[in-house]
């Protein structure tokens, strides 16, 4: 299932909530660094013991991490780092698409049945909203559709597109109607 809303993503109650981190992972502006300020120091600890796979990155470009969630209601937070956005000619759709792949792979593998995603890359890192939002949704229902034949009954996931403001929203709801 996949809804969409408005708000601060660091206040939902799901089971884990995705950061748009950078690589080496400690923090920043924007959705990082709310989620840091409302996690505490323990996620920046955290974050830290992640190992680098050379130097000064933890986290590459459309790969993800995973860490607590501490002070935050989400139990976990998982990290990935989008594509800075050039021109849309020097993989940044297949990076992105690999943002949304691997952090709900690493959110149901931590047997997460609810997930909360930022719209990654379209703050800092200047992906145009439309077009990123196309790539969250497709992968998103991609992931679900997979994951909807549910063994044993388990529930699928849910996921929640959260933005963070209402022009963000009214584009992802669109794509959701078609
Ligand atoms: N809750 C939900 N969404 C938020 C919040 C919040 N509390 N704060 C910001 N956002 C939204 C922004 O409005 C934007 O739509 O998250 C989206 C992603 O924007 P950024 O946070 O700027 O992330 P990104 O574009 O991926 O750039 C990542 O910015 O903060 C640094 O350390 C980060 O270097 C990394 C870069």
């Amino acid at each position: 299932m996949i809804n969409v809303i408005q708000g601060d993503i660091t206040t939902l109650p799901v089971d884990a909530i995705v950061n748009a981190a950078n690589q080496v992972m400690l923090g920043g502006g924007g959705v990082d660094g709310a989620i840091h300020r409302a996690a505490g120091k323990e996620l920046f600890n955290a974050c830290l013991k992640v190992p680098e796979v050379r130097p000064g990155v933890r986290c590459p470009t459309g790969e993800a991490r995973i860490t607590p969630g501490f002070k935050l209601p989400a139990e976990f937070v998982v990290h990935t780092v989008g594509p800075v956005y050039r021109d849309g000619q020097h993989g940044e759709p297949e990076k992105l698409a690999n943002c949304y792949r691997n952090s709900l792979a690493l959110a149901a593998e931590s047997g997460c049945k609810s997930v909360a995603f930022p719209c990654i890359s379209t703050g800092v890192y200047g992906y145009p909203i439309e077009d990123a939002a196309k790539i969250a949704v497709r992968e998103v229902r991609e992931f679900l559709s997979r994951a909807e034949t549910p063994r044993r009954g388990d529930a699928a996931m849910e996921v929640v597109f959260c933005c963070f403001s209402s022009g963000d929203k009214a584009i992802y709801e669109q794509l959701l109607k078609d």
